[in-house]
């Protein structure tokens, strides 16, 4: 398969080797799993930690060893030779320190450019995944909410995809529910004709909504006429099938617009497409004597929670939460995936909390989250206006995001114009940098945050050509493509013919950091923390930037020039990776 031809990550490679050495260093506890490491400098590239648990763990049974350092002395010794090893001591109370060769380092550089960087993508445990991303609510408010999951859905979804998973790119609108009979009876008043009611008729489907809302809360009639429209449609009927479609259209494609900005791609299966399977999930599980009732409601209760999962409404519909346990139900039996993703805000915590402790006492997940099938919600936090508060703009009560991403665009056009490029570029070349930079720019000042915490969208921070930005990353790599153009080399035939080599310290240290890329797109994937990434490619380009401005290390003219010219092009190689998986498209030249 394609896994097989991956190698792993360094670490991943090297915890194999100690695995090799433990099993022959301590015979009787096959169970130890390697702890490797990457540690900074002084004390070696990697290290493997197991020598102090180890000696707790065997010092009653026989005399074998005399602590903690004769055992990493043992771990050292038993290790198999192998060509990524320069070198290799025990320090301190056990630590088994490794010195990778640099002529391996070298060589695996080069052979990620002849091969490609797929061939770096990590190993990971899962086939299938679903990533349920993005899923704003039909007629509500697309807010800076949903652009932050769809942001972070899409950069976890291309992370995994990267690492050979498949995924499943769910988008779970919110298509469903009683406010649909409001909306319908209302929209058949204002178009009698109702399918004429286009976009542009509607107008803004926010103020649809709104104006909908008022006349149900002060019209008895109006409301009882929508409750009545509710049932026509679960009932499947005709009419209102086709003005419940005709609504959502309408707000798909003012969601369409977003996505093609950004370049995001979802599939659609909302709420509604798993409306027909609730029922007999529902039923599956109140024959496992899950399902209770509880003030009218069916319930289900999980031990040490208080409020129970509601599944069946005390007037008998279905909520939320049904639909999850559908989807849920779903995505495991019929789709087969064994990791689902939830991105959603933080404030929706407690709902995934009870919903998955259901779901593992139904016996859907297995109990502890080590195990697959696993579910996960990934939590993030709020959008900040520069007043510290929810983000909203001027006048408006909520930010239309697509104005949001055209004006990330134009202010970075803007930008490019006072630098002259008006003069020295094309329209077009003008046209697709200020996109690649904007909507970059909105990315990248969302993903390098840990998710978890709030952040401040600010213009002028997020377009900054200096300091943790997309622009300064864009423009660093542009830079270094630059370097390559102007050593006027074939890099095509030089990563074939030519060799690299890791000379000097500043060369070793960014080849190091080359390295473990693997490694850390599978902390990133492993944890669901776009922003690791974020500060591997930072730390890259400071790294670079170190190398570069070495007078030891030139690059254009110097003997070591093909070797460097090499360097550089495996760095924009990483960095384009980087970007890619990031959501962000690269550009070439400043
Ligand atoms: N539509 C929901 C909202 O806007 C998010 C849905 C998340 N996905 C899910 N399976 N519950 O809050």
């Amino acid at each position: 398969t394609e896994q097989d031809e991956c190698m792993g990550s360094v670490k991943g490679q090297l915890a194999k080797l100690f695995e090799v050495s433990l099993k022959v260093t301590v015979p009787n506890e096959p169970d130890v799993e390697p702890l490797v490491a990457a540690c900074n400098g002084k004390f070696g590239d990697y290290q493997c930690n197991n020598a102090m648990g180890l000696w707790s763990k065997i010092k009653g049974k026989g005399a074998q060893f005399r602590g903690p350092p004769a055992v990493g002395e043992a771990i050292k010794n038993n290790l198999p030779t192998s060509e990524m090893i320069e070198s290799c001591f025990v320090a301190g109370p056990g630590f088994v320190n490794v010195v990778l060769s640099k002529n391996w380092m070298a060589k695996s550089i080069q052979k990620m450019l002849v091969e490609g960087i797929d061939k770096w993508a990590p190993l990971l445990p899962v086939k299938t995944a679903v990533v349920d991303f993005s899923s704003p609510n039909i007629a509500k408010e697309m807010h800076v909410g949903h652009l932050r999951s769809t942001i972070i859905g899409d950069t976890l979804a291309r992370m995994l995809e990267f690492s050979k998973v498949k995924v499943l790119r769910r988008n779970h609108v919110g298509d469903w529910g009683t406010q649909f009979g409001m909306l319908i009876e209302f929209l058949f008043e204002k178009f009698p004709n109702f399918e004429d009611a286009t976009e542009t008729a509607i107008g803004d489907l926010q103020a649809f909504y709104k104006a909908s809302k008022q006349r149900f809360d002060a019209d008895p009639a109006f409301k009882e006429r929508a409750q009545q429209a509710v049932v026509r449609l679960q009932g499947g009927e005709d009419k209102y099938r086709r003005a419940w479609a005709q609504i959502c259209e309408i707000s798909r494609n003012e969601f369409r617009k977003v996505y093609q900005r950004l370049r995001v791609h979802l599939e659609e299966k909302g709420e509604s497409f798993y409306n027909p399977y609730i029922p007999g999930v529902i039923e599956a599980l109140t024959k496992q004597g899950l399902v209770e009732e509880s003030k009218g409601a069916r319930v289900i209760f999980i031990e040490g929670i208080n409020i129970p999962l509601i599944v069946v409404k005390r007037d008998g519909g279905f909520n939320y939460a049904s639909t999850d346990l559908a989807a849920l139900w779903y995505r495991l039996n019929e789709e087969k995936a064994e990791w689902i993703i939830y991105l959603t805000d933080v404030g929706q915590q407690k709902h995934f909390d009870l919903f998955f402790k259901a779901a593992k006492r139904a016996g859907w997940l297995p109990h502890g989250d080590s195990s697959y099938p696993k579910a996960t919600h990934v939590g993030f936090g709020l959008v900040l206006g520069e007043d510290g508060k929810r983000f909203r703009t001027r006048n408006t009560e909520v930010v239309r995001l697509v104005d949001l991403l055209d004006e990330a665009k134009s202010r970075s056009k803007d930008a490019l114009i006072e630098r002259g490029k008006g003069e020295e570029w094309t329209e077009e070349e003008i046209e697709s940098t200020a996109e690649a930079v904007g909507y970059g720019a909105v990315k990248y000042a969302d993903l390098k945050n840990n998710r978890l915490t709030n952040y401040t969208f600010n213009f002028d921070q997020m377009l900054n050509d200096k300091g943790n930005t997309a622009v300064y990353l864009l423009y660093a790599h542009a830079r270094i493509c630059s370097i390559i153009r102007r050593s006027g080399k074939d890099v095509e035939e030089l990563k074939n013919k030519g060799t690299l080599v890791l000379g000097h310290k500043d060369e070793r240290d960014l080849g190091l950091h080359l390295l473990q890329f693997a490694e850390v797109v599978e902390e990133a994937c492993t944890n669901l923390l776009p922003n690791v990434l974020c500060d591997y490619l930072y730390n890259l380009s400071e790294i670079f930037s170190k190398f570069y401005s070495n007078p030891e290390c030139k690059v254009i003219g110097s003997d070591m020039e093909t070797s460097r010219v090499l360097l550089c092009e495996a760095t924009a190689v990483v960095m384009r990776k980087c970007f890619s998986l990031l959501g962000i498209t690269p550009i070439y030249k400043i």
